[in-house]
């Protein structure tokens, strides 16, 4: 018999027919009552076990975790927080599980240890929540980009550049690592490596995608990337799902309205879509702030934080307006910052962002025209000499959430900067050759998946929204 999915058998109202369902048991009840769990939602059917026509020997093997398919009608419930509940005609224990042995009990588990045992925490409830939004969003950002006629390119994840030129790659390599190659100057001579040269794993796909709106005009990517540097925060991962749209023939202006439009689509789309998880999390997030002290609760549920997000218009203002405001703050005057704001030019750290977004304008804000010495070779300068058309978008309880930019359409302002910054132009001809055959004005940016699912769905852990995080001196599974 087809198996139905719980969803979708919650949904219905009683009939006679007989369905099946199969999933794992969260919990067995009374030798009744098993609380059988698919996945497909948080809630659980009532599976109404038969006990007096069911073998002793198959009762003992309903634990919890087991595997078990459930034949039977559905009957409305007496029980609460369900309409309907299976009654069971027969039950069978598709894979066992050994309850003293099965890590995860039918109790409240830390969210330390659920990462330990990273393989079973989709079988939990918050869990199961997080990882169904992570797909929601996943699909959202698709349709919000198909829907505007953007195409999607799959750019490389094993690359000869650094897009950032900031260094911190990992290298992909099938030397000998104990007895590798040299060359006669005693490097190691990557021209016998696989690739004929060095090579890592991305760390952007923005150059190729470059590549690629200067053909179709509007691109967008979405794929892993790769980062060593050794941030053990719980905003970093080593691997991260990355967002880059490119847009031809558009600024700075054209990049942040994009940018808005679709951080503001994806939430809605995930609140209509995925409300009962949302919510799920939002109940979660408010019994864990009752832990904490009333001064340190948030004022706003989770729920009110989203639709808040999608009510108001960003904030957009200048690198230079920020420093002003951060420099006249109480906090920086009372040095409650790690880093004192003194003179412009300094970059900003997560502290600073923090308090522009969740204690100044109290909303997400655009940061503008940053100095260009903090930035990458490939952002446009101003006419200032001094700031490039940079944006960060930086978000309540996360900090930056997408770092973009108007590209130097110009070749030779492009490559005096990559003469002042070190970066050998040879190398990166094939960029450069967008420059010299139709170059125009374009820009894009990078949206960090996991941070907008951190936001979406209020974990404060990046490493409990992807799942199997990669991060320095851990990667377990
Ligand atoms: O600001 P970033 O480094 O920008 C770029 O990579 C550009 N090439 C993007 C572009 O213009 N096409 O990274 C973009 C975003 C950040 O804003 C942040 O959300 C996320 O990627 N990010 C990370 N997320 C998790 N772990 C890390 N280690 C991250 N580093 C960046
Ligand atoms: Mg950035």
């Amino acid at each position: 018999m087809a198996r139905l999915r719980i969803k979708d058998i919650l949904k219905t109202t009683p009939t006679e027919q007989t369905i099946t369902v199969k999933g794992w048991v969260r919990t067995f009840r009374n030798n009744s009552f098993i609380a059988l769990n698919d996945g497909s939602t948080n809630n659980n059917l009532q599976v109404v076990v038969d006990f007096e026509n069911t073998a002793e020997e198959i009762l003992k093997r309903i634990t919890t975790g087991a595997a078990v398919s459930a034949t039977g009608v559905l009957v409305a419930s007496l029980g609460k927080g369900q309409t309907v509940e299976l009654k069971a005609t027969s039950v069978e224990i598709i894979g066992d599980s050994d309850a003293e042995k099965y890590p995860l009990q039918p109790k409240k588990h830390s969210l330390e240890f659920l990462r330990e045992i990273a393989h079973l925490r989709f079988r939990t409830n918050t869990f199961g929540a997080v990882f169904r939004v992570r797909n929601t969003l996943a699909f959202a950002i698709h349709k919000f980009f198909n829907e505007k006629g953007f195409v999607y390119i799959h750019t490389p994840v094993v690359t000869a550049s650094d897009a950032e030129g900031a260094g911190e790659m990992f290298r992909v390599t099938t030397l000998d690592m104990s007895n590798p190659p040299k060359d006669e100057n005693g490097n190691i001579d990557f021209k016998q490596d696989f690739f004929g040269k060095s090579t890592n794993l991305t760390v952007s796909g923005q150059l190729e995608g470059e590549l690629a709106a200067m053909a179709f005009s509007d691109i967008y990517t979405f794929g892993p990337t790769f980062r060593a540097e050794n941030s053990n925060t719980a905003r970093h991962l080593a691997e991260f799902w990355m967002i880059e749209p490119e847009i031809a023939f558009s600024d700075l202006s054209d990049n942040m309205d994009l940018a808005e439009e679709m951080l503001q689509y994806v939430i809605k789309y995930a609140l209509e879509n995925n409300s009962e998880d949302i919510q799920f999390l939002s109940q979660r997030l408010e019994d864990e702030e009752k832990q904490k002290p009333q001064n340190e609760r948030s004022e706003m549920t989770l729920l009110d934080k989203l639709k808040f997000c999608l009510d108001n218009k960003f904030e957009r203002i200048t690198y230079t307006q920020a420093i002003e405001i951060l420099r006249e703050s109480n906090h920086n005057k009372k040095k409650k910052f790690q880093y004192l704001i003194d003179k412009w030019g300094v970059d900003l750290q997560s502290e600073h962002e923090r308090y522009l977004v969740e204690k100044h304008f109290k909303k997400p804000v655009i940061l503008t025209d940053y100095p260009k010495e903090i930035k990458s070779f490939y952002m446009r300068q101003n006419d200032d000499g001094k700031t490039v058309a940079a944006m960060d978008i930086l978000f309540p309880g996360i900090g930056e959430m997408v770092g973009g930019s108007q590209r130097e359409e110009r070749l030779d302002k492009l490559e005096t900067r990559m003469g002042e910054m070190g970066i050998p132009t040879e190398e990166l001809s094939w960029y450069l050759d967008t420059r010299r055959f139709g170059s125009c004005p374009h820009a894009g940016f990078g949206l960090g998946f996991e941070r907008l699912i951190l936001f979406v769905t209020g974990m404060t852990n990046i490493r409990d929204v992807i799942p199997f995080p990669r991060a320095p001196k851990n990667c377990e599974f």
